[in-house]
């Protein structure tokens, strides 16, 4: 490596100016086609050892001649830039899943189904392989002449997504094979150990970003990023322990296959075993189920698959489940506590969480002091339609009293939850829970609405709690990703008022960079990190609109939405006039859907059939022109439905909450969109997409045509330029021959882009 970096520097020294600036061109060029070829594409152009004789040549010349180097320069870049989206892979060999056998009995039954299918006696031989059940994400390796050329996500098990990239990062992953089959199909597991997922969270939480709830989140989360250097810096591993097409067969015996797969270089569970009987495979479960904790890693129990492979064959597959193979799950775990209290939790919505405090108990080596309780309804033991959930012998639902004896369950999520309620333990003093209807943190009234299952504080930002909720979502990575401002500094700002809304975190160097109260004399804080601090916060004054409006937390608006909207309106202004002007419909719209309930019930107590077309039309009745157009415009973006348009009409209609926004918006300077393409034959139109489409997934042709510059609708309007209409396109495609908008089919619209210029749409909007 020492004599590679010498070579460049030397050949760097040799260069002139003019002649290291052309050279620096060329290099940038040929990295940037080698990032998307192996990045986007997946079909690398350069060996590793070619792309890294490029970097260190580009990095000597920098070093040179540092006045040169161009502020897009690849040297600092790390991977390219995020694909828009996943591509799908169709699965050679279908991915199957297992069936799952819960008890001993269960088991006994597997094998004997097997012989009697086979025409086995019961004293024939024949033998299982037993393993531990990883609980991770399976996933698909393709080589062909011993090199990995794709890895597919399980997906529906016909088609899966296209992650190669970011498989390549994964360490256990081996990207050459020497002596395999020609075409080796390798499926296995992606998973994360206990160790690693600790110490991930952590480094999570130091930097203010969201954490994983367990392992297999946090594999799925990191195997399905956008960007392969994320996952690169994620400690995923891989068990391999099936495959689908092969070329040649690996072995005649599951347990020779396995062994042929170690050989080629995969890791392999050493848990796996060979079992001649019932007893042995019992057996084995026992043992893997004694050890489970201290494995090191997450699993749910125990995959007994037949041995010989030729028999595999023979009794083939059900539907989506082999007949060969069965899953022995391990049993919940369960343990009976008693709840002491019930704390309710304000979230950045001001969602009202009931959590169940409870005497410390261990479940399944975990101490457990904390439980979900849901909402209200599930308390009183009731579900969302008001059926009973925990029957007693009467099938009226159980509630839940402080004071009960409860059960306690941990199911593959971190946070635990409550099985059941013993009534015959219930004090007798304990009382029906009354759940809150004022907001425990501020006293503002908590109020529950029509047909949502959650109650929520209406104090807005007056809400402590909702404020530094609100808060921690705005600096945290989607949003604005403010270096040294994660959850825990944000917390301590707000309980010392220095911050107490988003406009606040901008104006901190004038109130606390100099005078008696400065930040680099906080506790924790010294010159250096007060001035980065500062630095990182001036930087982010410059921001993608997609980024603010999802930074400003409104329910429903996630980061698709956001970025949806950002790139649909292209600048704050626009869309905050349409969102105002929208603001009469979205009560029509609130207005209609509560009269529909009510002519509903009414229709259901008369016996008579509810006649919904009048109690919408009554309640759009008054709705002005302009509004319907803003209501449409809105509603009208693909991917943003009437939620969304309500939730932010009313926010922005919210007195304080909308100044609070437009203190912000005053201090930012907002970027729109990058650049789209101006010289498409769609730039600048707006498309809707009707009736399937079978050369693209819908996914694909909407960012397709984002690329080239066009806005994607989901409804035809006067404002539709082009619908592209697929088999079985309905009221849209009427509506535009009404309307007299052009219609063309898929063939045609790929003709109109294919060759079109994409404008450069990457990047957070
Ligand atoms: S064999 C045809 N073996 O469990 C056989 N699956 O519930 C296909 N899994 O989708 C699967 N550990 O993701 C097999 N040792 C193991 C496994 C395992 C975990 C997962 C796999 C599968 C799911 C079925």
């Amino acid at each position: 490596m020492a004599e590679e970096l010498e070579r460049a520097a030397a050949q760097a020294a040799a260069l002139t100016k003019g002649e290291a600036q052309a050279r620096l061109t060329e290099l940038a060029d040929l990295l940037a086609q080698a990032n998307r070829a192996y990045y986007q594409e997946d079909a690398p152009s350069l060996e590793d050892a070619a792309y890294d004789a490029l970097k260190r040549e580009l990095a000597a010349i920098e070093a040179r001649f540092p006045e040169l180097k161009r502020p897009d320069s690849p040297s600092e870049q790390v991977g390219a830039a995020p694909a828009e989206g996943f591509s799908k892979i169709t699965h050679s060999q279908r991915m199957l899943s297992l069936a799952n056998a819960f008890d001993d009995a269960d088991v006994a039954d597997f094998v004997a189904g097997i012989r009697r299918y086979l025409g086995l006696s019961p004293e024939a031989e024949l033998a299982f392989t037993a393993e531990p059940k990883i609980d991770g994400l399976s996933l698909s390796l393709r080589y062909e002449g011993g090199r990995l050329v794709s890895a597919a996500t399980r997906g529906d098990g016909q088609v899966g997504e296209n992650v190669t990239a970011n498989a390549r990062t994964i360490s256990d992953i081996p990207l050459q094979l020497t002596g395999a089959p020609e075409v080796l199909e390798v499926r296995g597991e992606v998973y994360m150990s206990h160790a690693d997922f600790a110490a991930l969270n952590q480094r999570q939480e130091a930097a203010g970003a969201k954490t994983f709830a367990n392992p297999r989140n946090a594999a799925a989360g990191s195997l399905r990023q956008l960007d392969a250097e994320v996952t690169r810096a994620r400690p995923l591993r891989f068990f391999a322990y099936s495959w689908g097409e092969l070329s040649e067969p690996l072995a005649a015996t599951q347990m020779g296959a396995i062994e042929r797969l170690r050989a080629l270089g995969f890791a392999t569970n050493d848990r796996t075993r060979r079992c001649e009987t019932v007893e042995e495979m019992l057996a084995h479960y026992a043992g893997i189920e004694a050890d489970r904790a201290t494995l090191g890693y997450d699993i749910d129990g125990v995959v007994y698959k037949l041995d010989d492979l030729a028999l595999q064959a023979r009794l083939g597959l059900r539907s989506t489940t082999p007949r060969w193979a069965i899953a022995h799950k391990f049993p919940a775990e369960l343990a009976w506590t008693r709840l002491e209290g019930i704390d309710i939790q304000v979230g950045r919505t001001g969602a009202l969480s009931p959590v169940a405090r409870l005497v410390p108990v261990t479940v399944g080596g975990v101490v457990v002091s904390n439980a979900t309780l849901h909402n209200e309804d599930y308390i009183a033991g009731r579900d969302a339609n008001g059926q009973p959930i925990r029957p007693d012998e009467n099938g009226i639902g159980k509630d839940i009293r402080i004071g009960d004896r409860v059960q306690v369950y941990r199911a593959g999520d971190v946070i635990p939850k409550l099985a059941d309620v013993d009534l015959s333990k219930r004090p007798d003093d304990a009382k029906p829970y009354v759940f809150p209807t004022t907001c425990p943190e501020c006293g503002s009234e908590a109020i529950r609405e029509e047909g949502d299952a959650v109650r929520r504080c209406t104090g807005g930002l007056i809400c402590p709690a909702q404020a530094v909720e609100k808060l921690k979502h705005f600096v945290s990575r989607a949003a604005f990703d403010i270096e040294g401002l994660g959850a825990k500094q944000v917390e301590a700002f707000h309980a010392d008022g220095w911050i107490t809304e988003p406009a606040d975190i901008f104006t901190l160097e004038d109130r606390y960079g100099s005078g008696l109260q400065q930040l680099k004399n906080r506790e924790g804080w010294g010159e250096k990190s007060a001035r980065n601090l500062f630095d990182a916060i001036a930087e982010r004054r410059r921001i993608g609109l997609g980024r603010v409006i999802f930074a400003l937390g409104i329910r429903h608006v996630g980061e698709v939405a956001a970025n949806d909207l950002a790139r649909h309106f292209g600048s704050w202004a626009a869309l905050a006039d349409t969102v105002d002007a929208a603001a009469p419909a979205a009560h029509a719209h609130r207005a209609a859907e509560a009269a529909e309930l009510a002519e509903r019930r009414a229709a259901a107590d008369a016996g008579r059939r509810a006649s919904l077309a009048k109690a919408r039309e009554a309640a759009w009745a008054d709705v002005p022109a302009a509004a319907r157009a803003a209501w449409e415009d809105l509603t009208g973006i693909d991917g943003i439905g009437a939620t969304v348009a309500v939730s932010l009409a009313t926010t922005f209609e919210q007195v304080a909450e909308r100044a609070s926004i437009d203190r912000l918006i005053a201090l930012l300077e907002i970027e729109a969109p990058a650049a789209r393409a101006t010289q498409s034959p769609v730039a600048g139109k707006t498309v809707v997409f009707t009736g399937s489409l079978e050369k693209m997934t819908r996914a694909e042709a909407k960012a397709r045509a984002e690329a080239l510059g066009a806005k994607v609708s989901g409804s035809v309007s006067a404002k539709t330029d082009l619908l592209v209409a697929g088999p079985g396109a309905g009221s849209k495609a009427a509506k535009a021959a009404e309307l007299g908008i052009e219609t063309i089919d898929e063939d045609a619209w790929l003709a109109l882009v294919n060759d079109a210029p994409e404008g450069a749409v990457h990047g957070d909007g």
